[in-house]
């Protein structure tokens, strides 16, 4: 046989980074508008949108701002957005969250009607923003989150979310048998077409912590007995199996950036689009950094957005979706 081994040096990996052209023909991976979903705030009786000092670049919007928002994102091209609704009332059981009239439903009835033919309409699916306590379901009588009797809320938010117009709901509860409960719910009542996005691996992060001031949060303690454990990325697997078993249409894994290991893992063991959601603190991370002159903003987001394609997730909650939208259609 002849040697084919080649001299030292011949292999040289520096020849595809040459010229930008090269870069760009040879990337694994590409953004584009399509795949970011941006997740927006509506609180009833706002009459102007308010910034939120710990997420600066992100309000709290009126009805109004909001779907003015929402058309600013469908004309960027984003391929969706998350809305989540802080009511002017909460109690213990969270009952404006399934009355029609409620902020979040009247917001997703007016956001659908006026991009709905552009984007996809989606909605959070959890009780935290509208219970007294803050929890992400009702109480039971020791004080710790009732699952069962949650998931009949849950099916309850899921009726009026659909009927509203919310094309996929976003069960970020983590309630045991969430999906199967909401999905057999939307199905008797005929919803047949409501998308089920769960949760899959949702954790107990202190990474939410300017969400709570978004959503006017009143939780005290934490979600230690529904989020799972930092330390666990095996566990994510088996609530992906069970998210698989009771018909899940899309699975999620949040946060992002801490955790784009067990992404990777789900993305590579799911049948079903894997989707992740840079939450909140990473948002504030960035911005603050770049605040302080510490990075380069528009590279630190494109960068953070572009690992989350590389850990397989198919798309990407991300509170920057319009405005990277934007810096990708100026360089597509
Ligand atoms: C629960 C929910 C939370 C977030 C989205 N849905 C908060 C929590 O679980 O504590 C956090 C999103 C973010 O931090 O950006 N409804």
């Amino acid at each position: 046989m002849p040697d084919y081994s080649l001299a030292p040096g011949a292999i040289r990996p520096r020849r595809l980074r040459r010229t930008p052209a090269l870069r760009r023909l040879v990337a694994e991976h590409r953004l584009s508008p399509a795949e970011l979903i941006e997740p927006m705030f509506v609180k009833e009786g706002l009459e102007a949108p308010v910034e939120l000092a710990t997420m600066p670049g992100v309000s709290q919007h009126s009805l109004d701002s909001l779907v003015a928002a929402a058309q600013r994102a469908a004309d960027a091209g984003v391929g969706g957005v998350m809305l989540f609704g802080i009511p002017a009332h909460r109690d213990a059981t969270g009952s404006a969250a399934d009355d029609p009239g409620g902020i979040l439903n009247r917001a997703i009835a007016a956001v659908r009607d006026a991009v709905g033919e552009r984007l996809v309409v989606m909605a959070d699916l959890c009780l935290d923003e509208f219970t007294s306590h803050g929890h992400c379901g009702v109480l039971a009588a020791d004080g710790g989150v009732d699952n069962d009797a949650t998931l009949d809320r849950y099916v309850s938010m899921a009726l009026a979310q659909a009927r509203a117009g919310a094309q996929v709901l976003g069960l970020s509860g983590m309630m045991d048998g969430q999906v199967a409960a909401v999905r057999t719910g939307l199905d008797e009542a005929g919803l047949l077409d409501t998308v089920v996005m769960d949760y899959t691996a949702k954790y107990s992060s202190a990474f939410y912590g300017p969400f709570r001031e978004a959503v006017d949060s009143q939780l005290t303690g934490d979600r230690r007995t529904y989020q799972q454990d930092p330390a666990n990325g095996r566990e994510a697997l088996r609530e992906l199996e069970l998210d698989l078993a009771e018909g899940a249409d899309i699975v999620m894994v949040k946060p992002g950036m801490p955790y784009l290991d067990v992404l990777a893992e789900v993305a590579a063991a799911s049948p079903v689009p894997v989707w992740s959601y840079q939450i909140s603190g990473e948002y504030a991370m960035i911005e603050f950094a770049a605040r302080a002159g510490a990075i380069d903003r528009r590279a630190a987001i494109l960068e953070s957005l572009m690992g989350f394609k590389r850990a397989g997730a198919d798309a990407v909650l991300t509170y920057w979706a319009t405005e990277a939208a934007g810096w990708l259609r100026e360089t597509a």
